[in-house]
């Protein structure tokens, strides 16, 4: 009795010295006990028989978690690792069975079809509840997107110390849902292209910390990659080579592998600016086609962009635009990039330009989604519905809100993961990244998603997202520049800004070193010293 009592106050000391759970993000309403609790050699994860008819994307998201928990083998970040858990494993209970169920009355859907519908439709909340006896642990929600956020949370919840798998924070009870439903994470495939694995394995990723939006950057001046259905040529002569495209199929796959991740695919097509890689194929719409000093023409290499004041050209991109649309089951489209006006009667040009293609998407059924300099900069006339990101400052977000548009951050100088990393223009020693510094995962937590506005105005904040350009990022260093810092807006976006930063790093380690278990080769945060001693290492410590 009183050994016992010695290893619960041991145990009730470590909770709070030591990081006791690897959640990320935190779940919105998490209460836990001090128990141990053991897996046991058998466990099973059933579909209650309520849900019968479960779609076959479920049955994969339950096999898939079922095997994270037979191969992460993370041992808890405290001094001595696994080793220190083990006289509190020796009374443990154990778990043998997790049931999953949708609530009386949900309907029946994919986790893809369910993950595509218009963002602020998607219902990703569930009830996660892992009680301390050893009775089975209940996982409910509303829709099979909801089980899935669930499934992911219970994947994170367990601890290895040699073959046992374990958690010290019996009994679990979560109601979770997010505080914005728009997460995202943004990738350029056109400055370097990346094979279809690497985009798989970000999108593994991402699904592990409930992003729920893959914003792909697929097309821009230096490559068009796209294979678009009626617009072969562009990908024939704009791709970097014949092994460097997106065929429909690959896009299928992508589309249908995020989907059943619980992510919808918004694809980019950038005009007006930024298509010089048009030109390989129709010269006859791209004004100053790499035409040089590029510097003169654009904000980097090579310069060309759409003939804004041509009807053919007008018409091409709208035509272009809905083929691309169809090619994606998402309510969304993004179409604007950075441009630069050049000059001639640009907010007239623009306006007609824009007003085509946005109304032929429109009537595809789509939202567009555009840059914020079509409402700051531009003064074009947009429908009502157009959502904007917001991309250059994010002194730039009132603005954008008093516009009434809905609006996505993406601010460079919270967001940007490519900032920092020096200058890649050639012939320019003394060169730097625009957007110095490198942004921590710590300084973009810190981001305030409803600074500066009225209680209106926050209302139309859908969420946030990191960035990726890939000037200077391919497959062989895409994990570590995208991991584990675009976890930190995944988190601040889900679980909603104001947690302590120094309490959050614990966790944040956590589920860096669950990445790598799982074949995604983050960055480590601080030295391996200080992520076993929770706090030691603060600046004021
Ligand atoms: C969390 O739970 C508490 C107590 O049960 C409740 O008052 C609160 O509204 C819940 N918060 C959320 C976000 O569900
Ligand atoms: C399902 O929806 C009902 C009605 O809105 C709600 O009361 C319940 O909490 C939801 N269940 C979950 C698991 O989110
Ligand atoms: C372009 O379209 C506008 C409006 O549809 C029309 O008035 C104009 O004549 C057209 N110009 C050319 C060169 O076809
Ligand atoms: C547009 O071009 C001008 C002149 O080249 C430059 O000063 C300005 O920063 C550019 N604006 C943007 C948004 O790129
Ligand atoms: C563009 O043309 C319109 C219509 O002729 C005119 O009202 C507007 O002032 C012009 N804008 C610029 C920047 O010249
Ligand atoms: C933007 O355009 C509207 C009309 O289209 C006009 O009333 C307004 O003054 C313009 N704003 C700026 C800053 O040019
Ligand atoms: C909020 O407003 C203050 C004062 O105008 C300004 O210094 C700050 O940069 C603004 N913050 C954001 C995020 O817009
Ligand atoms: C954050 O948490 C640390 C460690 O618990 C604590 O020392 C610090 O005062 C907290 N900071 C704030 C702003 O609450």
């Amino acid at each position: 009795m009183a050994k016992t009592s010695a290893l619960l106050l041991v145990s009730a000391m470590l909770a709070v010295l030591a990081p006791v759970n690897g959640l990320w993000p935190q779940p919105r309403n998490l209460t836990t006990g001090s128990s141990a609790l053991k897996l046991s050699g058998g466990f099973e994860i059933s579909i209650a028989s309520s849900l019968y008819n479960a779609p076959q994307d479920l049955q994969q998201a339950i096999s898939r978690s079922h095997g994270f928990l037979q191969t992460d083998k993370l041992e808890r970040l405290v001094v001595g690792r696994g080793d220190v858990d083990k006289p509190a494993l020796t009374k443990a209970k154990t778990l043998s069975q997790l049931t999953v169920s949708l609530d009386k009355g949900a309907t029946v859907q994919s986790i893809t079809a369910e993950a595509q519908k218009p963002i602020e439709e998607r219902d990703e909340g569930y009830v996660l509840d892992v009680p301390a006896d050893g009775s089975g642990a209940t996982l409910t929600a509303n829709s099979t997107l909801g089980l899935f956020r669930g499934l992911t949370t219970f994947g994170q919840l367990w601890y290895q110390s040699d073959s046992t798998t374990y958690t010290i924070e019996a009994p679990i009870h979560i109601v979770d849902s997010p505080a914005y439903p728009y997460r995202g994470y943004m990738l350029d495939t056109a400055r370097n292209y990346f094979p279809v694995t690497d985009i798989k394995r970000a999108i593994d990723g991402m699904s592990w910390v409930k992003i729920n939006q893959f914003h792909w950057h697929v097309v821009d001046s230096q490559s068009f990659p796209l294979e678009v259905p009626g617009f072969e040529e562009l990908a024939q002569k704009g791709a970097y080579a014949s092994s460097m495209v997106y065929t429909a199929q690959d896009v299928q796959d992508i589309v249908e592998y995020a989907g059943a991740r619980g992510i919808d695919v918004l694809v980019e097509i950038d005009t007006p600016g930024h298509t010089s890689a048009i030109s390989k194929s129709h010269p006859e719409h791209i004004a100053c086609a790499e035409s040089t000093p590029w510097a003169s023409f654009a904000n980097e290499p090579p310069a060309g962009q759409l003939r804004l004041a041509s009807n053919a050209t007008a018409e091409f991109t709208a035509n272009l635009l809905v083929a691309v649309s169809k090619l994606f089951p998402s309510s969304m489209i993004k179409t604007q990039a950075s441009l630069n006006a050049t000059g001639l009667n640009f907010t007239q040009a623009l306006t007609a330009f824009t007003q085509q293609s946005h109304n032929a998407l429109i009537k595809a059924g789509k939202t567009p989604v555009v840059w914020e300099e079509m409402i700051l900069s531009f003064n074009v006339t947009l429908a009502p519905e157009v959502i904007a990101l917001v991309w250059i400052s994010s002194d730039d977000v009132k603005g954008v809100a008093e516009s009434g548009h809905k609006l996505i951050h993406a601010a460079s100088d919270y967001f940007y993961l490519d900032c920092g990393g020096g200058g890649w223009v050639g012939a320019n020693p003394d060169g730097n990244s625009w957007c110095d510094p490198f942004k921590t995962w710590q300084y973009s937590y810190s981001f305030d998603p409803v600074a500066n506005l009225t209680a209106d105005e926050a209302k139309l904040v859908l969420g946030g997202q990191h960035l990726l350009w890939t000037e200077q990022t391919g497959p062989s260093n895409l994990d570590p520049i995208t991991w584990p810092r675009a976890a930190s807006s995944a988190e601040l976006f889900w679980t909603g800004p104001g947690l302590n930063i120094s309490t959050v790093l614990p966790r944040l380690h956590d589920l860096s070193f669950r990445f790598q278990q799982r074949g995604i080769q983050t960055i480590p945060l601080q030295p391996l010293w200080c992520a076993l001693r929770p706090g030691v290492c603060d600046l004021t410590a």
